[in-house]
């Protein structure tokens, strides 16, 4: 692979100057873009093979969170044995649990290239929870995050064998050792992010708080590239409330206002070129030319903070507004918006691809395609 030999100087080329590690991608060529999938029929709510088995009230300590876990663990260990798996177990006293200590399981799938040592690897980190609210009894919390966690696993299922192609071909060329090299993926599906009985700092966010606190006090090997697992997060993109349709998501913090557009620039890209199925009347990601000066304090609380709070950067994609149905037995299959759901798998797949640098493993197909011509 040329031209990660010529990164891979150019990578050196800047250390000799002083400068701080780039991680500097290729944009995904229009070819490549068409062929991603959107998932299609895995997403139905009824028999969607992603999808359908997470629309069940899934509350922590009910046997719908056990289910949901069962759902994901055997997902990625028959479709995607590359992947490890981590559970990230806790208990906490609710409001509402009296006495009883609740269980908490966040789970985290993980691919790293096989040559990095612990610690050693950045990785992409997109993130959803699982759980659902305790009230309205039944409430279902379809945008709520049961979507986001299928687009995550449709993400993972598609990108899978790029990775195991980028792996093969830099272990061949004995390339890896650097950050542009030492990239993978993670993906975290947070417990117990709602309330019992009322948002608090205390009551939310019981898988994330605890899985934030435990990273921050996991040292890797003195003198290691990145002190500990937070530190080895390039960027934490965390889905929440998507499905319904017409979403406006903001663009939150300048500090990754590059990676929002790098996002923006995929759907309007894919919207050029026909390939999504909702027609809003402004796109998902409106805030492509947000000026600096226009980002203001706007804090949307959620599993991203015990992170942010830490220094991680965060690119938070959730709708502002809040779909219409928030919180209430309305968000459910019924009423998400299909062709929205799948557009949104399309543009994070894609986003994972580029941010992975998966044109260096354009398929031929894609190749084919733009050399053929009309
Ligand atoms: C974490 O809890 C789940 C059930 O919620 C269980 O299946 C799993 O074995 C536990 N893992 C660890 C490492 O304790
Ligand atoms: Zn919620």
């Amino acid at each position: 692979m040329p031209g990660r030999v010529i990164s891979t100087l150019f990578l050196l080329a800047l250390h000799c100057f002083l400068i701080a590690p780039v991680v500097a991608y290729t944009a995904l060529s229009d070819n490549f873009l068409r062929l991603i999938p959107s998932g299609g029929d895995d997403f139905d709510i009824e028999k969607g093979k992603l999808l359908a088995p997470i629309l069940i009230p899934r509350v922590p300590g009910t046997p719908g969170q056990v289910a949901v876990q069962k759902h994901f663990v055997d997902f990625f260990t028959n479709e995607l044995p590359k992947w490890s798996i981590e559970w990230y177990n806790s208990t906490s006293k609710t409001p509402t649990s009296g006495n009883k200590e609740l269980p908490f399981a966040n789970l985290v799938f993980k691919r790293e290239p096989p040559w990095v040592k612990e610690g050693q690897s950045n990785l992409l980190t997109l993130a959803a929870h699982y759980d659902s609210l305790i009230t309205p009894e039944g409430f279902i919390g379809a945008t709520d995050s049961a979507v986001p966690c299928a687009i995550l696993m449709h993400t993972a299922r598609y990108i899978d064998k790029f990775i195991t192609q980028m792996h093969d071909e830099m272990s061949a060329l004995g390339e890896g050792g650097t950050v542009a090299m030492d990239m993978g993926v993670q993906i975290i599906l947070f417990d117990g992010e709602e309330a019992f009985k009322s948002w608090s700092a205390t009551d939310s966010c019981y898988g994330s708080r605890a899985l934030a606190e435990r990273w921050e006090n996991s040292f890797h090997p003195a003198m290691s590239l990145y002190r500990n697992p937070l530190d080895q997060i390039s960027i934490f993109v965390l889905l929440d409330l998507l499905g319904s349709p017409d979403p406006t998501i903001p663009s939150l913090f300048l500090q990754t206002h590059w990676a929002y557009k790098a996002m923006a620039s995929i759907e309007d890209r894919m919207r050029k070129l026909d390939l999504l199925e909702s027609k809003p009347q402004r796109p998902f990601l409106p805030e492509m030319e947000k000026e600096p000066t226009a980002f203001r304090p706007l804090y949307i609380d959620d599993d991203h903070k015990p992170f942010i709070t830490r220094g991680v950067p965060i690119l938070h994609m959730i709708a502002s507004p809040f779909p219409d149905v928030w919180h209430t037995m309305k968000d459910d299959g019924a009423h998400l918006d299909m062709p929205t759901v799948r557009d949104w798998s399309k543009i994070v797949t894609a986003f994972a691809l580029e941010w992975l640098d998966m044109m260096e493993v354009e398929p031929v197909e894609a190749k084919g395609a733009s050399a053929s011509g009309p």
